[in-house]
């Protein structure tokens, strides 16, 4: 998924995705109904546990302020990506940043349905590693809970959702070719996890990351298509049920051979994940 966004934006992921990933330099293979690179809209009412991040004051409300996806995993606990709370993606320190909301029940971000929620606190992964981009997660605490029914429950070591070849979901607000086209409706694409040899193979280690097996899985299609894209980081991957990745980075999107790469679930740090 990739969002249309103001220019400043474009630059300002461009930047952040220097060090997660290639930004927006080659061209996306064309695919038919390309959303999310590759997807489809969904309605956000089947899916309540993505929500967006938002900052007008950093992005802008024409989108909600929509820069990033999150994850619903406790009533007041909302999982993303680390690096959506660097600084080369908010392009200000996250402590100047005093909107930090989270918006759910939002499908459309032209709209104010939904609830826009203050985030109180931010955890950060302390065993986070941007060289790598190894233990990009990060848990946000709500100043109010939402309902019980906006929960998806986390995939626990072990889980058989992880096994390669199983279908996935992965869904966000980002862009929608490789070229900065952000949208405005919440988007989704179905792919397959891969196996570990296969992702090690894609990313034995560059400037836009290091494949470590250990926090990490990736996901996508051989031929390429279908992916997240830039803005969708820190939304969710979902199989059977269960959350089981967070998107993090990758080379380009939806180019074959170079799959997205995800935050494992299964080893994101007690200390971040919400108490029952
Ligand atoms: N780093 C990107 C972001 O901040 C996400 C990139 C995901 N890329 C991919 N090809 N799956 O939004």
């Amino acid at each position: 998924m990739r969002r249309p966004f103001a220019r400043s934006w474009t630059g300002v992921l461009a930047t952040a995705a220097a060090a997660a990933a290639l930004p927006l330099a080659s061209p996306v293979p064309a695919s038919a109904d390309s959303v999310i690179v590759g997807g489809s809209p969904v309605k956000v009412s089947e899916s309540p546990w993505v929500v967006a991040l938002s900052s007008r004051d950093r992005f802008g409300g024409t989108r909600s302020g929509q820069f990033c996806g999150g994850v619903v995993t406790g009533s007041t606990t909302v999982l993303t990506a680390a690096h959506c709370m660097s600084e080369d993606v908010l392009g200000a320190p996250l402590d100047r940043v005093t909107d930090l909301k989270v918006i759910a029940g939002r499908g459309d971000l032209g709209t104010s349905e939904g609830k826009e929620i203050l985030v109180s606190h931010v955890k950060i992964n302390p065993e986070y590693d941007a060289h790598s981009n190894s233990g990009d997660v990060a848990a946000l605490t709500l100043a109010e809970p939402l309902p019980e029914g906006y929960v998806l429950p986390m995939a626990g070591e072990g889980d058989p959702a992880y096994k390669p070849g199983t279908q996935a979901d992965v869904y966000g607000w980002g862009d929608t070719t490789g070229a900065g086209d952000y949208a405005r409706t919440l988007h989704a694409a179905q792919v397959r996890v891969l196996s570990d040899a296969v992702c090690e193979k894609a990313y034995p280690g560059s400037t836009d990351g290091t494949y470590k097996a250990k926090t990490m899985l990736c996901a996508g299609e051989m031929l390429g298509g279908r992916d997240a894209c830039q803005g969708d980081s820190g939304g969710p991957l979902v199989a059977q049920g269960r959350l089981i990745g967070l998107v993090s980075w990758g080379s380009g999107c939806g180019r074959p051979g170079s799959p997205g790469v995800y935050t494992r679930i299964s080893d994101v740090p007690r200390v971040l994940r919400a108490r029952a």
